[in-house]
C-alpha cells in the first residue's frame, strides 16, 4: 500500500476504533487540536508511565515536578521565546495559502534528493550484483549535479536562517522557480517572522489584565524551579528534573495529523551537571533515549539519528531521534547540550541566584544542562503506524482471509485482557463477571459478549489487545479456559488460577524497563 493511502488508513483507524477524534468535531472541527478517545488515552497513559518509571523510578537522582502552564511573562524574555521563537512564514497572493518559508525550501531540496534516489534505482537495476552505490554517487554526472544543487540551495538557506535575512529567504524562493504546491503560483508576499506564542490575559481588563503566554515548552518550569528542587530534594550534581504537560505553539502549516499539533504532550527532563562533564553526559542521555525507544520493540531500523548542524546559540550539541513515520524519517525526539545559557539568563532577568555550591571543591558555579525532549503524541503516533497491520491469515478450510491488527507492544496496550463468554447463557457471562472481577485490580480488561467469537477476536485485533480469555462450558466444569495470543492466534487451555501469571508475564512494564535497565 502506497504510504500515504496506509497515513489516511491509520487515521481513520485511529478514529474507528477511540484513539483520536477531531477536535470539535461536531462543530466541523479545530484545525491542528485532537482529542484521545477511549482508547488512546490508555495509551497515552502507557507511553508516559513508560517514560516516567525510565526517567525517575529508575533513576535515584532524578525527580518529577509539575509545573504551571502559566507562568511570569518575563521567563520568555529571559528564555529567548518572545525575540526568537519564530518561523519565517510566506503567502501566496493567488490561493492565500500560507506556508513556512523555509519548508518550501526543503521540500524543493527533496525533490533533487528524489532524483538522485530514481537514479540509484535506475543503475541498480542495470547493473545488478556489481552495482557499486559509492562508486555511482561519486561519479554519475546526473547525482553530480543534483547534488551540487542540493549543496547550493541548503547552503543558502542555512545561512540566511543563521542571519535572520528574511530577503534572501524569499529570494531563494525566487531564483529556485518554488511554485505553490496548491495553486502552482508563484506570486509571492515578503517573507515575515511569526512568533508561535499563543497569548492571553491573566486578569479582567479592568483590574489591568497582563499578557502572558501558553507555555511553548515544558522546560523553562524546570528551569524555573531549579534551585526549588535542588534545595528541598538536597539534590546533589548530576541530578536531573522530568516533567510531562502540555505545551502550545501556533504552528503555522499544521498537518500531518497528531504528529505538528498547535496544542501537544512533551516529556523532557533537565539534567544538571558540573560545567566542562556536560559531553560525558550528551553520550550518556543520546544512549539511554535510544535505548528506551529501541525496548518498545518497534523495528530498529525505524530510528536513526540526527546530528544539528546549525546549532542554537546557547547549545553546544544537538542531536534528534528521528523515527521513520508514514510520511518519511522525522524528529521524535531532541537531545541538546544547552549550556549554562537558561539558567544563567533566568539568573540575569530575575536577579536571583541560580547557582550550585559544590561542597567538594568549594566552588559555587551555573550548572550546565543537558536536556531530553520528547514529543508524547509523536511517540504515540510512532506506536501506531509501525504496530497497525493488515495481515493475511490462513483459515482451516484452506481459505485466506485478512485480519487488522494494532501489534502494540503489551506492556502499552490500551485493553490488556478481553473477557469473552462462548454463549449469553448457561451461566458463562456470570463467570467471566468473576474472571474480570478477580483481575480488574492488576489489569485493565474488557467484558465483551456480543457477536460470534471470530468477531470478538476481530475487534480485540483491532484495538491491539494481547490476550483474549474465552469461557465457554467446560470452564464450568474444571475451571479451565482458553488463552488467544493476539500475535501468534494460537489458543491454549489453561487453568483459571494461572491466568495471571500469564497475562502479567507479558503486559508487566517491568519487562520493558529489564530491556534498559
Ligand atoms: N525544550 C526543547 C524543545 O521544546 P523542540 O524540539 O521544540 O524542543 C521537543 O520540541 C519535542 O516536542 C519534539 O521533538 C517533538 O517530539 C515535540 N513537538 C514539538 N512541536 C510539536 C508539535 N507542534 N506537535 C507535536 N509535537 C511537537
Amino acid at each position: 500500500m502506497a504510504q500515504d493511502d496506509l497515513f489516511k488508513k491509520l487515521i481513520a483507524h485511529a478514529k474507528e476504533y477511540g484513539y483520536i477524534f477531531q477536535s470539535s468535531e461536531i462543530y466541523d472541527g479545530l484545525s491542528a487540536v485532537y482529542d484521545y478517545g477511549q482508547m488512546g488515552v490508555e495509551l497515552k497513559n502507557n507511553i508516559k508511565k513508560f517514560w516516567w518509571d525510565a526517567m525517575v523510578k529508575m533513576h535515584e537522582n532524578i525527580v518529577g515536578i509539575d509545573a504551571a502552564i502559566f507562568m511570569h511573562p518575563e521567563i520568555w524574555n529571559a528564555s529567548g521565546h518572545t525575540s526568537a521563537f519564530n518561523d519565517p512564514l510566506i503567502d501566496n497572493k493567488d490561493s492565500k495559502k500560507r506556508y513556512r518559508a523555509d519548508d518550501l525550501i526543503e521540500e524543493h531540496i527533496q525533490k533533487y534528493q528524489a532524483k538522485i534516489n530514481k537514479d540509484i534505482a535506475k543503475g541498480r537495476k542495470k547493473f545488478g550484483d556489481d552495482f557499486d552505490e559509492k562508486q555511482f554517487l561519486e561519479t554519475n554526472p546526473n547525482v553530480l549535479r543534483n547534488k551540487s544543487k542540493i549543496d547550493e540551495i541548503q547552503g543558502r538557506l542555512v545561512k540566511a536562517l543563521e542571519a535572520d535575512d528574511l530577503n534572501e529567504i524569499k529570494q531563494i524562493i525566487v531564483d529556485c522557480e518554488i511554485a505553490d504546491p496548491v495553486s502552482g503560483s508563484k506570486n509571492w508576499t515578503d517573507v515575515r517572522q511569526f512568533n508561535l506564542m499563543f497569548e492571553t490575559q491573566l486578569g479582567s481588563v479592568a483590574d489591568g489584565a497582563s499578557k502572558i503566554y501558553l507555555r511553548p515548552e515544558t522546560a523553562q518550569g524546570i528551569f524555573v524551579n531549579y534551585l526549588n528542587v535542588q534545595k528541598t530534594g538536597r539534590m546533589k550534581l548530576p541530578f536531573g528534573i522530568a516533567q510531562i504537560g502540555k505545551a502550545f505553539r501556533n504552528e503555522i502549516v499544521a498537518r500531518q495529523f497528531i504528529f505538528r499539533m498547535r496544542e501537544f504532550e512533551q516529556m523532557e527532563m533537565q539534567f544538571f551537571v558540573k560545567p566542562g562533564t556536560e559531553m560525558e553526559w550528551f553520550e550518556h542521555w543520546k544512549e539511554m533515549r535510544i535505548n528506551w525507544h529501541k525496548a518498545m520493540g518497534l523495528p530498529e531500523e525505524k530510528y536513526r539519528f540526527h546530528k544539528h548542524d546549525k546549532l542554537a546559540h546557547y547549545a553546544n550539541a544537538a542531536y534528534d531521534i528521528e523515527f521513520e513515520f508514514p510520511f518519511g524519517f522525522k524528529e521524535l525526539e531532541g537531545i541538546h547540550s544547552r549550556t549554562d545559557f537558561d539558567l544563567a539568563q533566568h539568573q540575569k532577568f530575575s536577579g536571583k541566584k541560580l547557582q550550585y555550591f559544590d561542597p567538594e571543591s568549594g566552588e559555587s558555579f551555573v550548572p550546565y544542562v543537558v536536556e531530553t525532549s520528547i514529543g508524547l503524541d509523536r511517540t504515540f503516533l510512532s506506536i501506531l503506524s509501525a504496530c497497525l497491520k493488515d495481515e493475511e491469515i490462513k483459515k482451516e478450510n484452506g481459505e485466506s482471509d485478512t485480519r487488522v491488527v494494532l501489534q502494540i507492544p503489551p506492556a502499552l496496550a490500551p485493553i490488556k485482557l478481553a473477557v469473552l463468554p462462548l454463549v449469553k447463557k448457561d451461566g458463562l457471562p456470570k463467570k467471566a463477571r468473576a474472571i474480570i472481577d478477580e483481575l480488574k485490580f492488576d489489569f485493565t480488561c474488557q467484558y465483551d459478549e456480543k457477536d460470534s467469537i471470530g468477531r470478538r477476536y476481530r475487534r480485540q485485533d483491532a484495538i491491539g489487545t494481547p490476550y483474549c480469555i474465552t469461557i465457554d462450558h467446560q470452564t464450568l466444569e474444571d475451571n479451565t479456559v482458553t488463552i488467544r495470543n493476539r500475535d501468534t492466534m494460537g489458543q491454549e487451555r489453561i487453568k483459571i488460577d494461572e491466568l495471571a501469571g500469564i497475562v502479567d508475564d507479558k503486559v508487566n512494564m517491568k519487562k520493558l524497563l529489564k530491556k534498559i535497565f
